[in-house]
């Protein structure tokens, strides 16, 4: 595994950096204050060929790989944390599952869709199923060679700007027997039954609408239906598996963000003078500096290499648990380096004239959302510890009463 940029990705890295500092830095503070969605911004993506980058070649995509599209997200985040999101979920997360799991012909929808500019939404959360996501209770039953999906899904980021839309549901059979959990396809504004509901009022990445998103009778003919490789039995697996894509990116807007303040704090301690010096030549605020580059260069390192474990652990998705890693370690990075370098602004770091506050806000949410940082913490020791570590009350009973069915069925055989 090699950290050093060969020439092309520097080159994709200069690209992104450029329309970053430019276009999306002037739409910033502005997709902030208004809280819509920078479609002129996504215009300039979807131009640039950074929507869809990790679709393969055959299918219009530029075929790059999950560091590629993330040295993109961490430029466009280190000036606007939204548009950072939105070329992850241009390029992980839902379209990653749909291009590993989906048909031909179901590949073929989502990458015209992305490629097109669309950002696909990832439906998992529920109002009663958030870090306990495998309880989720929207339901698809099975009717003839499709399913009927009824249930409803909050935070849903994209809601009411998105297309494509990847739902986790319950899976039933039609006489009522439970399959496992799997992923259904459906496109607003085709689909009847999938309807947007309420807008979050959120603290931070105020340009994306997180929604509720509600399916009645929403109905899943047989070609929309994602089947998991395992089938719905080992459903959630899979599905969460291609998930850790998302993580990574996740990490990487943070990261993003957190070297975005970092950059404003180094020239504004160059400039800003106090008792007739810079304020860059005080020993208290140079510590301060070179910490946060500590932070930032760790977290890089450890995101890269999360995205660079992708196609080398048996998986064409980064490993769980280094995606898992990355994202605690970046996300936690991220709320004290956009602190730092908020104090380092003094009065103007608390000003809305000024980046230092949005960053600030909007890093506040990667400790919670695609995971939180103490869920991902279980993920890490339950395979670090390789073992099974159930949240529920009777998680530990049930497993002892499955292994002892299964010890059974073995002797008998
Ligand atoms: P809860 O699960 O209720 O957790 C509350 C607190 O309890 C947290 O501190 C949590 O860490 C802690 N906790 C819970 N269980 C445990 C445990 N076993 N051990 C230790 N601590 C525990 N979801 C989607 O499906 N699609 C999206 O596009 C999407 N986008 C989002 C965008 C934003 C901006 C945000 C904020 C959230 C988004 N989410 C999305 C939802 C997100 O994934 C959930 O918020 C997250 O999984 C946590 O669920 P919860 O909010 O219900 O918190
Ligand atoms: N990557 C690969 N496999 C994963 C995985 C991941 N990120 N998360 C779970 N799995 C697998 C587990 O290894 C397990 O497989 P196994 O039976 O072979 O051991 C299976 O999925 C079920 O996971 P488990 O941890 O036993 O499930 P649980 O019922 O205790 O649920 C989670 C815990 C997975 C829901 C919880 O850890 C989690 O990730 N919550 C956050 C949900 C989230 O990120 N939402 C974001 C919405 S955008």
């Amino acid at each position: 595994m090699s950290f050093d940029l060969t020439t092309d990705q520097l080159g994709l890295r200069a690209r992104a950096r450029e329309l970053a500092s430019t276009l999306v830095a002037d739409n910033a503070a502005e997709v902030d204050r208004t809280e819509e969605y920078p479609w002129d911004n996504v215009k300039a993506l979807t131009d640039a060929g950074f929507m869809g980058m990790t679709v393969p070649k055959e299918l219009g995509g530029a075929g790059r790989s999950f560091l590629e599209a993330n040295l993109v997200v961490e430029e466009m985040a280190s000036y606007c944390g939204p548009t950072g999101r939105i070329v992850v979920e241009g390029n992980m997360g839902a379209i990653s599952a749909i291009i590993h799991y989906g048909t031909k012909s179901q590949q073929r929808l989502a990458a015209d869709l992305v490629l097109a500019g669309d950002k696909p939404a990832i439906c998992i959360t529920e109002p009663d199923a958030g870090s306990a996501a495998s309880l989720m209770t929207t339901r698809a039953d099975k009717r003839g060679d499709g399913y009927i999906v009824n249930g409803k899904k909050h935070w849903i980021t994209g809601g009411g700007v998105s297309r494509l839309h990847l739902i986790f549901a319950r899976v039933f059979d039609e006489d009522g027997s439970e399959l496992g959990i799997g992923g259904f396809l459906a496109i607003r504004g085709e689909a009847k039954g999938l309807h947007i509901g309420a807008r979050e009022p959120t603290m931070g990445l105020r340009g994306i609408p997180e929604t509720e998103v509600i399916f009645e009778d929403l109905e899943i003919p047989a070609d929309m239906v994602l089947m998991p490789p395992s089938g719905f039995k080992r459903g959630f697996a899979d599905l969460m598996n291609a998930y850790n894509s998302q993580r990574v990116g996740a990490g990487t807007v943070a990261l993003g963000l957190a070297a975005g303040a970092y950059r404003n704090a180094l020239a504004f301690a160059k400039e800003r003078e106090q008792f007739g010096r810079p304020i860059a030549e005080f020993q208290g605020l140079q510590w301060m500096l070179a910490d946060m580059s500590v932070q930032l260069e760790a977290a890089r390192a450890l995101l890269h290499k999360a995205a660079l474990s992708a196609g080398h652990n048996g998986s064409p998705f980064p490993d769980a648990t280094l995606a898992a890693q990355g994202k605690i370690f970046t996300s936690e990075m991220a709320l004290k380096v956009t602190t730092d370098a908020l104090q380092v602004f003094g009065a103007r770091g608390y000003s809305r004239n000024y980046p230092m506050e949005r960053l600030a806000r909007d890093a506040r949410m990667f400790t919670i959302g695609g995971g939180t940082a103490q869920i991902l913490r279980t993920v890490v020791a339950s395979r670090i510890l390789e073992q099974k570590l159930p949240q529920t009350r009777d998680g530990f009973a049930q497993l002892a009463e499955q292994a002892e069915r299964d010890a059974r069925l073995e002797a008998a055989e």
